[in-house]
């Protein structure tokens, strides 16, 4: 039988992203294997925090090939990082980029090839999902700037389950939850198809199943192995159907306000989805079927959501995130006037709602239409 579930067949564009990954425990030491495959023998790595050990180990491994190392890594990429990364880039005469870490060091990297064109091979070990998209952001004067550019999309991706074991529980949570958005999103964005949909899906039911487990045992590999598969195809979905107003909504408030990127990912997530419940409510199904099949039970997707972001901790409030209720009015204003494509229009004061109750926590409100 045919149902409005299968509206997505009226119509659609795939385009697929020639990129290479390599997905396992242990595979961090396919890493020289990989640079010699990419005919690389000079080697920049740019990694920082304590991810910064995973490089060391590499560095070992591809020994003189390694040039130079770059660790003053910065979320959303202030423009002084970007060209600091640039310098040390220019300045080593590198051919490759290697970037070891979360979103931050893989936006170090990009910010790197979009300057200098030079290729990115990158070992994620969050679950942000940057490594797999052609997006970029840079943050100057307070204003985080994002655009689009084949050149800093990566060319190969190492996903070693093994470097995620040392990732605190509340990054994980917060982080899984950026990843699940990034699947969201993909539903019901520009660019989804056949084939993003079945994705999105399958994501959100490997995060969702994973998720609670790398909580309760943060040292659970299969719990690990399964929320980064769900990573990868929560960045692939990102960087292949694009988003909507939930990530627009997280740029401005997170980069504009210098707060953390996942955890406002994970606060707005279910109000962004109770926004386009009724616009989107075909597509939005889907993550219903996944969240079911993960084991939770809600009466609406929105609310499957929130129940789960409960469930293993994540942030649901942009008030213990650092938003200033006072900055609600203006931040709404700038998430209009960055403009987008979404299934349900937008309108400065159905925004100011949203953050509103976003800011506040309360349920999600997805059956009144209207947030
Ligand atoms: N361009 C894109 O497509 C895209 C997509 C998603 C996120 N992003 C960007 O990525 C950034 C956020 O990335 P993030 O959430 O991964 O943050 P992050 O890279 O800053 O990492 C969060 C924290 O976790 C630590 N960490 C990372 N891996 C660890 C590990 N294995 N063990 C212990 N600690 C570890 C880091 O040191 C940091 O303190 C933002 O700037 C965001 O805009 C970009």
């Amino acid at each position: 039988m045919i149902t409005d579930f299968d509206s997505v067949l009226t119509g659609f564009v795939h385009e697929g992203q020639p990129m290479r990954v390599v997905f396992g425990a242990g595979r961090i030491a396919d890493v020289a294997s990989e640079v010699d495959r990419l005919g690389s023998t000079r080697v920049l790595i740019v990694a920082g925090g304590p991810e910064a050990t995973f490089a060391d180990r590499i560095a070992k491994d591809l020994g003189h090939r390694v040039v130079g190392r770059f660790s003053d890594v910065v979320m959303h990429v202030p423009v002084e990082v970007a060209t600091a990364a640039a310098r040390a880039a220019t300045d080593s005469n590198a051919d490759l980029v290697l970037c070891v870490g979360g979103g931050s060091s893989t936006g170090a990297a990009k910010a790197i090839a979009l300057g200098t064109g030079l290729p990115i091979l990158a070992v994620p070990t969050t679950y942000a999902g940057s490594e797999m998209t052609a997006i970029w952001g840079l943050t100057q004067d307070g204003v985080k700037n994002v655009g689009r550019d084949e050149r800093v999309r990566p060319k190969v991706v190492i996903y070693d389950p093994e470097l995620t074991l040392t990732l605190p529980v509340d990054i994980s949570a917060a982080s899984g939850m950026n990843a699940m958005a990034h699947l969201v999103e993909g539903l019901y964005a520009p660019g989804a198809s056949p084939i993003t949909a079945l994705v999105a899906q399958e994501g959100i039911r490997a995060l969702a199943t994973a998720l609670p487990a790398v909580v309760a045992d943060p040292a659970d590999r299969d719990a690990r192995s399964l929320a980064l598969y769900g990573a990868w195809l929560a960045g692939w979905t990102l960087g292949t159907a694009g988003m909507g107003i939930h990530h627009k909504i997280c740029h401005v408030v997170g980069g504009n306000y210098d707060l953390p990127h996942a955890g406002v990912h994970s606060a707005v997530l279910p109000y962004a989805m109770a926004y386009n419940a009724v616009h989107a409510a075909n597509e939005l199904h889907r993550a219903q079927l996944a969240l079911q099949a993960a084991g939770i039970d809600a009466p609406d997707p929105a609310t499957g959501m929130w129940q789960l972001e409960r469930s293993i901790g994540a942030p649901t409030n942009l008030a213990d995130i650092g938003l200033s209720q006072t900055d609600i009015p203006q931040a709404a204003a700038a998430v209009v006037a960055a403009g987008m494509v979404n299934p349900r229009p937008v309108d400065q004061q159905a925004i100011e709602q949203l953050l509103v109750d976003a800011w506040h926590g309360v349920p999600p409100r997805p059956l009144e239409g209207t947030v």
